[in-house]
């Protein structure tokens, strides 16, 4: 009984290390998950029946112990080294040319190169291929005993695969992977915990907890790099061919690690990587290169603790560490209060960030930013930079939280937030000066009156000197008003007086952007001026009637609604026909009973219940434009039998195909 009970559970471990080689090192899992939680299950419950089952290497071990009150100490026989930096091109020529000094060769030499993933280093002993000890670095010499945690991590073998030697010591490096960084995070931040600001402080907390247990939950994950003490084996003459050792064992390998040759080869696989960095399922913070024949890493050796032969060359850094000088309130156009960071100065992602929005008050509060902080203030790519996260052991005593002012800070007109909404207003409206200033900034702009020559230092002026508090007072601006203004002489007066008047004529869409209307971009200004033809016809309308615009959704209508009926913006547009501004009507497009105005249809293929050109007729007949030919431009395609290459292009578009039936209910207006 017993041994066909040890023969199973054996089974069952030599399975899941096979998963788990599978997925970790080849990167192709064979079975789905559901079928690995079943053999671990299968596996438990035998080991719980007979504890004498149970092995050293069993995967249910992974977890075990009990929470220990400090590290114990581990010294590295083999130091563990640190990386010389290269920050630029040049950086990396001096080191290639060091190299080609010292080892006394010409032509180009070759090197293993690979991400330098943005985790923690870790050293891990296996004895007759058990793993037996893991330590962090430490200072190089004494480290850290974190075998009970790293024992948690699944991509870690317990065991080695195939002819382990006696003693083997691999070098690699712990991280979490930034989904499970980002799940993690999200589940700390709904228990009200405190979240990690990024990848790397996740995993050396993680690593670093005195519970395994709290480990084990911790989506960490390894690679491997290198070697440590290892006996009873001749190593191998070349880095690519340790790397090849490493995987042999079972231990993970970065998959993105490649020989080149030279400065030049070491240049693409840099720019390579770089331009996939943000694509990569973690942090990398560059490219380490590394001689790739060991006989010469040997020749060239070390300087204090780092390789002669090896070097980081660096992305330029994300992520960098600011003080929060103040937190200040930024009033937009339509009176939204915008929380801005003003930062000490701050080079990062490749340019000085010195404001960043903090986007709305709950942000604030949900990141806790404080003047006074220091953050950690991150720019990939061409993301707009943000605050990840607060340093909160380095928060001066007395720093205060932020608050959503009760006034605003330009008008002192009551601040406003709507019960359910992000977003807090003033509601000062034309009377809160920095609303007025970013709504004439908006009006004057080129897509909306298009008034050549009122910038945004103009506009700041005519505020400050209070000439002008609506878009109707530009009218009213006299060449004497406008030539007293900063670095404004006659002539620029007169030309920017020139450019008013031509503004006065104008077009219905463009004065329904200009205006500001929440919500209100050009393509909506276009298709409520197409759909009601006339200001007057607009502003007469209802919420209910604005929603029959296509492409018009209740929120936006609502919005145009409210604002004619305000009776200051109604006084706005009656003064700005009284100074001579003007627009002609626009042919209307649609009356209510076209209800498929705006859209594009083709119909293929033969219909059941019409002809083609019935079907046709009656789209016209609703608003719709009917085309002959599928393009990006097209709505719907209407297939019938035998649909051909039209239907296999709406496809290839991901265009909509309407079928005979759902065609039919369209029309019917269902
Ligand atoms: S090799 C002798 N390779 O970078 C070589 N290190 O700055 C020593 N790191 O402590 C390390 N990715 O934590 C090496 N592919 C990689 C690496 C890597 C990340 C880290 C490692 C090391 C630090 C040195």
């Amino acid at each position: 009984m017993r041994s066909e009970a040890a023969a199973r559970a054996a089974t069952l471990r030599a399975q899941i290390a096979q998963h788990d080689y599978r997925y970790y090192v080849l990167d192709d899992p064979e079975v789905p998950d559901a079928e690995y939680d079943r053999l671990m299950q299968e596996l438990r419950a035998l080991e719980a029946a007979d504890p004498s089952l149970i092995t050293a290497d069993s995967p249910t071990q992974r977890v075990s112990g009990t929470p220990s009150a400090a590290f114990g100490e581990v010294s590295h026989s083999v130091p563990m080294l640190s990386l010389e930096n290269a920050f630029s091109e040049e950086d990396l020529r001096g080191f290639d040319r060091r190299l080609h000094e010292r080892l006394g060769v010409d032509g180009e030499l070759a090197y293993v190169a690979e991400p330098k993933l943005d985790g923690l280093a870790v050293s891990i002993l296996y004895r007759e291929g058990l793993l037996e000890r893991a330590a962090t670095r430490g200072d190089g010499v004494t480290g850290e005993d974190v075998t009970a945690n790293v024992r948690t991590i699944r991509a870690v073998p317990q065991r080695l695969r195939g002819q382990a030697p006696p003693l083997f010591e691999a070098r690699g490096e712990v991280f979490m992977p930034l989904a499970g960084f980002a799940r993690m995070n999200e589940q700390a931040r709904a228990r009200g915990e405190k979240v990690f600001v990024n990848p790397r402080n996740a995993a050396a907390g993680s690593l670093r907890q005195l519970d395994a247990r709290l480990t084990a939950a911790r989506p960490l994950t390894a690679f491997f790099y290198g070697l440590g003490a290892v006996t009873g084996v001749a190593l191998p003459p070349q880095q690519h061919q340790v790397l090849q050792l490493l995987r042999s064992l079972g231990l993970p390998v970065s998959p993105e690690a490649r020989t080149v040759r030279g400065v030049q080869g070491c240049l693409a696989y840099y720019r390579d990587l770089g331009a996939r960095r943000s694509a990569l399922p973690y942090q990398i913070d560059g490219v380490v290169y590394k001689l790739d024949s060991r006989a010469d890493q040997e020749r060239v050796g070390f300087v204090s603790r780092a390789p002669r032969w090896a070097i980081a060359h660096k992305f330029p850094a994300e992520e960098a560490v600011t003080v929060v000088r103040d937190i200040e309130f930024q009033v937009g156009r339509t009176g939204a209060l915008t929380p801005v960071a003003r930062l000490e100065p701050v080079f990062v992602g490749g340019v000085t960030v010195s404001n960043v929005t903090l986007h709305n008050i709950d942000e604030v509060q949900r990141k806790d930013v404080r003047p006074g902080d220091t953050v950690v203030v991150r720019r990939a790519g061409d993301v707009i930079p943000e605050v990840v996260g607060v340093l909160g052991e380095r928060r001066p005593p007395g720093a205060r939280a932020v608050q959503l002012p009760a006034s605003c800070p330009v008008c002192q007109s009551q601040v406003l937030r709507v019960a359910g909404e992000a977003v807090a207003r003033c509601t000062g409206g034309f009377t809160c000066r920095a609303q007025r200033q970013e709504a004439l900034r908006h009006f004057a702009s080129r897509r909306a009156l298009d008034i050549e020559g009122l910038g945004d230092k103009v506009v700041e002026q005519l505020i400050e000197h209070d000439y002008v508090r609506s878009p109707a007072d530009i009218y009213a601006l006299e060449l004497g008003q406008l030539s007293q203004l900063e670095r404004m002489g006659e002539k620029s007066a007169a030309n920017l007086l020139e450019a008013i008047e031509k503004s006065k004529r104008t077009s219905l869409p463009r004065l329904l952007f200009g205006l500001g209307i929440r919500e209100v971009g050009e393509a909506t200004a276009l298709a409520l001026a197409r759909h009601f033809g006339s200001l007057e016809a607009l502003a007469a309308a209802d919420a209910a009637r604005i929603q029959q615009v296509p492409d018009v959704g209740p929120i936006v209508a609502a919005h145009v609604a409210a604002f004619f009926a305000a009776p200051a913006h109604l006084a706005v547009i009656e003064a700005l026909k009284a100074r001579g501004v003007h627009w002609p009507d626009m042919p209307v497009a649609a009356v209510t009973g076209q209800p498929l105005a705006g859209r594009t249809f083709v119909v293929t293929g033969t219909l059941e219940s019409m002809t083609r050109e019935q079907a046709q007729e009656a789209l016209t007949a609703r608003g719709a434009k009917v085309a002959g030919s599928v393009s990006k431009k097209t709505s719907y395609v209407v297939a019938g039998r035998e649909a051909g290459s039209k239907l296999a292009k709406a496809q290839q578009l991901g265009i909509p195909v309407l079928e005979e039936a759902a065609f039919l209910k369209l029309l019917a207006g269902e």
